[in-house]
C-alpha cells in the first residue's frame, strides 16, 4: 500500500503517477524561471527525486517537501534507519500564496540565547515560513549590540527583576534577567537564516517602547518633563508614557543605530516599530511644543508622523524600505513605506487603499501570545482565546480589499508572538506551536473563505504526521489533549480579554 502523503502545508497539487517504493536517494535540481519565483515541482520515482524550483529558493521548499515524504528520519538531527523509506511516486506542483510568510519573536521582554534563535530558523524553513521579525528593542530591554553607543547592551540590556504574570498584586521573578546579541550574532543568525531562504527583518522600535534606551541614554527622553536620569529598564509590562524626545539629538541617535543595523542586515525591509506612543509627555514638554509650532505641524501625532516620515526618507536615500505597525499611518505617511497591520484589520485596508504595502498580522488572531485554549489550566492566559483553528481559519486579505485591485498591496501575513509570559524556550515552543503550523498553511497554501476551510482534514494530517514530525524535531507545543503537567503554571495570573468575534466575520 502506497504511504499516505500527509503534506503541511498543502501544496497546490499532488499527483500520484502509481506505486510507491523505497527511496533511491538521488536528489537532482535545477532552476526553471518560467515557474513562479518560490514555486517548485517536485516529482518522485524509482530513480529518486527531482527538484525543479523558479529559483534556487523555490527549490530550497520543494526539499522540505521531500523532507515530509522521507519520514520522521529527515526531522532527526541523525538518522536512525530503522526501516528503509518508502515512498510515494508522484509529482507535487506548488507555489506560496504570498510572499511575505512570516514569524515575529519579541526577544527584548525575555531575551532568547542565539542558539534557540537559530533553531527557530530551521522551525521556520521546514513550514515555508521565509520571514523572522526580531523585535530587539522595547521598554524590557535592548539586545542589539551598537558599537558607538555601549550603554544600550551595558546598561539597557538588563533589568534587576521582572514581573510573572499579569495578577495584581504584582509578582516577581527576583532574578536579574537580560542577554544580547553582539553584531557577529546576528551577523551569523542572518548567514543562517539565508541559508535557508529566510530574511530577518530587525526591529528598533521608536519613539514608543525605548525605556531601555533612555535608561542606557537619558538624554533621549523628555527630560524638561521627567527625571530621565532615574529611570530603569523596565521590570513590569503595559502601556508606558515614557517615550522618546522629538528632538534634533534623538534623530542623530537613532541614525547611529541605525547605520549599524544596516551593515548587520541586508534585507530590504527595516521595522522601526512606531506603535503605542503615548503623547502626554510630549503634550506637557516644552521642547516638543516648540520642535511642533517650528515645524508648522498640527498636533502630536503629526510630531510623530514627522518622526516617521524622517526614518522613511533617510532608509529610502539608503535603498531600503521602512516598515511599521499601522500607527504610523496616523498623520500620513511616506510613499514607500510599508504597514504591519496588528490591530483588526482597519489599518491594513486603510493602507493598502491608500497604495501602501501591507503585512496581516491582527492580534484579534494571530497573536500567539495569546492563550489557546479556554481552561485553568492553560499556563499564564492572556489575551484573546486563539485556539488552532481560529488560527486556521484567519483570513489574511481583509474582506473589504478581496477582489479589489488594492489585495495585491497584501505582500503577507505574520504571526507574532510577545513574551511577556513566554520566558523561555519551553514556553515560546508551547505558545507558538502548534499554532505556527496552522498559519504556515494560510500563509502559503490556496485556502477557499474561512467558513470552507477543511479544519478536519488538517487535524488529521497533524495527527497523522506532524506532531510526530515535531517530536522528531523536539519542539515542546501544545498537545492537542491540553498542556502537560509540566507545561502549568499554576499561581502565575494571566489577564484576559472578552472572546471577540472573528475578525473576517466582522470585518
Ligand atoms: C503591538 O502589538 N504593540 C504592535
Amino acid at each position: 500500500m502506497a504511504p499516505e502523503v500527509n503534506l503541511i502545508p498543502a501544496p497546490r497539487r499532488i499527483e500520484p503517477t502509481g506505486g510507491s517504493g523505497p527511496f533511491a536517494g538521488e536528489v537532482r535540481t535545477g532552476v526553471d524561471p518560467s515557474l513562479a519565483p518560490e514555486g517548485y515541482r517536485l516529482t518522485v520515482t524509482a530513480d529518486g527525486a527531482e527538484i525543479v524550483g523558479g529559483t534556487e529558493a523555490g527549490v530550497f521548499w520543494g526539499r522540505q517537501t521531500l523532507r515530509q515524504l522521507l519520514g520522521l528520519d529527515a526531522f532527526r538531527r541523525a538518522p536512525i534507519e530503522r526501516e528503509p523509506v518508502t515512498v510515494p511516486y508522484l509529482i507535487v506542483e506548488d507555489a506560496p500564496r504570498f510572499g511575505w510568510r512570516g514569524f515575529m519573536l519579541d526577544v527584548a521582554r525575555h531575551f532568547l540565547p542565539k542558539d534557540d534563535v537559530l533553531r527557530y530558523v530551521d522551525l521556520l524553513a521546514a513550514h515555508k515560513l521565509n520571514v523572522l521579525h526580531l523585535h530587539l528593542t522595547d521598554d524590557q530591554g535592548w539586545r542589539i549590540e551598537i558599537a558607538r553607543y555601549p550603554r544600550l547592551t551595558e546598561v539597557g540590556a538588563w533589568r534587576p527583576r521582572t514581573r510573572m504574570g499579569w495578577g495584581e498584586p504584582a509578582m516577581w521573578d527576583e532574578r536579574p534577567h537580560g542577554g544580547f546579541y553582539t553584531r557577529d550574532d546576528l551577523r551569523e543568525i542572518v548567514a543562517y537564516a539565508a541559508g535557508r531562504h529566510v530574511t530577518v527583518v530587525p526591529e528598533i522600535d521608536l519613539p514608543g517602547h525605548a525605556q531601555a534606551a533612555i535608561a542606557a541614554y537619558p538624554e533621549l527622553g523628555n527630560s524638561d518633563v521627567v527625571d530621565t536620569a532615574a529611570l530603569e529598564v523596565k521590570t513590569d509590562w503595559g502601556f508606558n508614557r515614557n517615550v522618546l524626545a522629538p528632538t534634533d539629538a534623538v534623530l542623530r541617535f537613532y541614525e547611529g543605530v541605525l547605520e549599524e543595523v544596516l551593515e548587520i542586515f541586508p534585507g530590504p525591509f527595516v521595522h522601526i516599530g512606531g506603535d503605542e506612543c503615548f503623547k502626554d509627555q510630549w503634550r506637557a514638554s516644552p521642547t516638543a511644543q516648540a520642535r511642533i509650532r517650528d515645524l508648522g505641524l498640527k498636533d502630536e501625532d503629526g510630531l510623530q508622523s514627522w518622526m516617521i516620515r524622517h526614518y522613511d526618507h533617510w532608509l529610502t536615500a539608503r535603498g531600503r524600505r521602512l516598515i511599521g505597525w499601522d500607527e504610523i499611518l496616523e498623520g500620513g505617511l511616506a510613499e514607500g513605506a510599508a504597514v504591519m497591520c496588528w490591530r483588526w484589520y482597519t489599518g491594513g485596508v486603510a493602507a493598502a487603499e491608500a497604495g501602501h504595502d501591507v503585512v496581516m498580522c491582527p492580534q484579534q488572531e494571530v497573536y500567539l501570545d495569546h492563550v489557546q485554549a479556554d481552561g485553568a489550566e492553560e499556563p499564564v492566559p492572556f489575551g484573546w482565546v486563539h485556539t488552532l483553528e481560529d488560527v486556521y481559519r484567519f483570513e489574511p486579505i481583509p474582506p473589504r480589499l478581496a477582489g479589489t485591485p488594492h489585495a495585491a498591496r497584501v505582500i503577507g501575513t505574520q504571526a507574532n508572538l510577545w513574551t511577556e509570559v513566554a520566558e523561555d524556550r519551553g514556553r515560546v515552543d508551547y505558545q507558538t506551536f502548534p499554532r505556527l503550523v496552522a498559519f504556515a498553511e494560510v500563509a502559503w497554501s490556496e485556502l477557499p473563505h474561512p467558513d470552507e476551510r477543511d479544519f478536519a482534514g488538517f487535524e488529521r494530517r497533524m495527527n497523522a504526521a506532524h506532531y510526530a514530525r515535531l517530536d522528531a524535531l523536539g519542539v515542546a507545543y501544545r498537545p492537542p489533549t491540553g498542556p502537560r503537567p509540566w507545561q502549568r503554571r499554576p499561581g502565575v495570573p494571566g489577564r484576559m480579554h472578552d472572546r471577540p468575534r472573528r475578525t473576517w466575520r466582522t470585518a
